[in-house]
């Protein structure tokens, strides 16, 4: 409630800004950190864990961490190229880390951090890092508008600025973008 001695006026910058606090939010309210035993099953022939699998989870962390940004229900649009930099071995623990980079209009992009750990051994290696696009859906299942994020962290702010360019490529190799309409792509490749 507001205080009645409030008049008008001084009430509106008070509601802009509880608007605008709702309708962003910080990239650390969206962090996800998911954590796994390689099994048997999720081995192939040389006793490393499946690139599948591992993608599997991956999908489940992002997925968690854009539905914490938007509260509401999201769907897989795109990932980027992932490659499998060390394999992660039979009875290793698997670490995931999500967290959403930059949000666009209904899209929202979330960077993903993968480690391989021997507990026994105690040592941590990296596995692989990706980007997977995510979009909210309402209940008509068409796409809805999604909180902006704010950074805050040198690195948070980092990835934010790449999101742009990164959100240029993917959409023009998904066909949904010319190239010529990727001003801040393009502006990587010529200098005036
Ligand atoms: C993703 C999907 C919702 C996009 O719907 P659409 O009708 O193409 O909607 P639009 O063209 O309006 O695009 C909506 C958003 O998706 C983004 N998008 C569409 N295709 C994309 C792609 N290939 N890569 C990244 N983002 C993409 C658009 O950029 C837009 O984002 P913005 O609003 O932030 O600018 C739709 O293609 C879909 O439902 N795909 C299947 C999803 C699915 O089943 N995933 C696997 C299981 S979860």
């Amino acid at each position: 409630m507001l205080p009645q001695y409030l008049t008008r006026s001084a009430r509106f910058p008070y509601l802009c800004q509880k608007f605008m606090a709702m309708d962003s939010k910080k990239a650390s309210e969206s962090l996800t950190i998911m954590t796994e035993l390689v099994l048997p099953n999720d081995t192939n022939l040389f006793g490393n864990l499946m690139g599948g699998r591992l993608m599997y989870w991956m999908d489940i962390a992002a997925a968690l961490s854009a539905h914490k940004h938007c509260n509401a229900p999201v769907v897989t649009a795109s990932v980027d190229n992932i490659s499998f930099e060390n394999p992660i071995k039979l009875g290793n623990v698997v670490h995931i880390e999500a967290k959403i980079t930059r949000a666009f209009n209904t899209s929202m992009e979330v960077h993903l951090k993968v480690w391989g750990e021997d507990l026994t051994q105690q040592y941590k290696y990296k596995s692989n890092e990706a980007y997977y696009t995510f979009v909210a859906l309402d209940p008509n299942r068409k796409p809805r508008t999604v909180p902006q994020l704010v950074a805050e962290t040198d690195e948070e702010k980092k990835l934010f600025d790449g999101a742009l360019r990164r959100r240029q490529l993917r959409l023009i190799l998904g066909g949904k973008m010319k190239p010529d309409d990727a001003l801040e792509l393009k502006a990587l490749f010529f200098k005036d």
